[in-house]
């Protein structure tokens, strides 16, 4: 049995067969899945019940694992409901049951709603993510993908040549404040310092441009702030245009990949004070900054 591969959207997501993610992979298969992400940007598993062990140990043919942490989330240790290795995107505390309304955790987690791509706050940001959804919703909670290198090519010459050098201050504390949550801490300040990015890059796998958005930015250096969020919000609107975006609609042992580097994506609303929706998500680190963080100093 060898992995295959089949184009379900017109110009990314990939859905793969033949494959069995309890058990370990042969060397051909996570080439075909790697080539696969690079292709595709998106790779959609049907009907894999996998363990958090499991999961990790399949991540882990990808690269080293990114540990979420406190410089991802509010969530303190004692709180965490999922071992270290596993980001929790679900809508659970940690007896299982879905957090208040007023929950500060809830509402941190609902910036997970608008276009982002993962760990763009961090100095090396994430390469893929691997969602598992282990308990998925009847209505709503959906996860849209956008294809940040269609987006990318459809624009005209004169915005390429406008943005090609710039550089964006990513950080949890813009996207958290533009859903109006700002009551943080010294201490989640302090963690959640903006990082640079630039805002085109090449995929180094496809050789694709992608244009890097994500709701973590909050300034353009160089440009007054209302200006540079000005154009990432055209931007933003431009790249997340039906054309480009896949929703993906879960069904229970799913497991979602996509490649941080050339993709965005949100989840979508549904009744969570009272439905359990359990996602799991495991990360591999990306391996360099997209760019000198010396800049951030001028
Ligand atoms: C994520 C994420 C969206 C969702 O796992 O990084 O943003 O639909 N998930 O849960
Ligand atoms: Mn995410």
């Amino acid at each position: 049995m060898t992995a295959k591969i089949k184009q379900i959207h017109p110009v990314f997501v990939g859905e793969v067969s033949d494959v069995d993610l309890r058990e370990p992979l042969s060397a051909e298969d996570v080439r075909i899945i790697d080539e696969g992400i690079a292709q595709y940007g998106v790779l959609v598993f049907h009907g894999q019940n996998i363990t958090d062990e499991q999961q990790t140990a399949f991540s882990r043919n990808f690269g080293e694992l990114e540990l979420p942490g406190k410089i991802s989330n509010i969530t303190k240790d004692q709180d965490r409901r999922l071992g270290p290795e596993m980001a929790d995107v679900s809508n659970l505390g940690k007896d299982h049951q879905p957090l208040d309304r007023n929950d500060r955790a809830r509402m941190f987690n609902l910036g997970n709603r608008l276009w982002h791509s993962d760990s763009s706050y961090k100095v090396v940001p994430a390469k893929y993510s691997l969602l598992s959804g282990r308990i998925v919703t009847e209505e709503g909670g959906e996860t849209q993908f956008a294809d940040m290198r269609a987006a990318y090519d459809a624009l005209d010459q004169k915005t390429k040549d406008l943005i090609e050098d710039m550089v964006c201050e990513h950080s949890l504390i813009y996207s958290r404040g533009t859903l109006g949550f700002d009551e943080l801490s010294e201490e989640e300040l302090k963690n959640f310092t903006p990082v640079l990015q630039s805002l085109v890059r090449t995929n180094p796998d496809s050789g694709r441009k992608s244009i890097y958005l994500s709701a973590h930015i909050g300034r353009i250096i160089g440009a007054p702030r209302p200006e540079g969020l000005s154009l990432i919000r055209d931007l933003t609107e431009d790249a997340t245009r039906p054309e480009f975006v896949y929703t993906h609609k879960w069904q229970q042992y799913d497991l979602v990949v996509w490649d941080n580097r050339s993709t965005m994506h949100r989840a979508r609303a549904f009744d969570d004070v009272n439905e359990i929706r359990d996602m799991r998500r495991t990360t591999i680190a990306g391996d360099a900054p997209t760019v000198e963080q010396a800049v951030a100093a001028e």
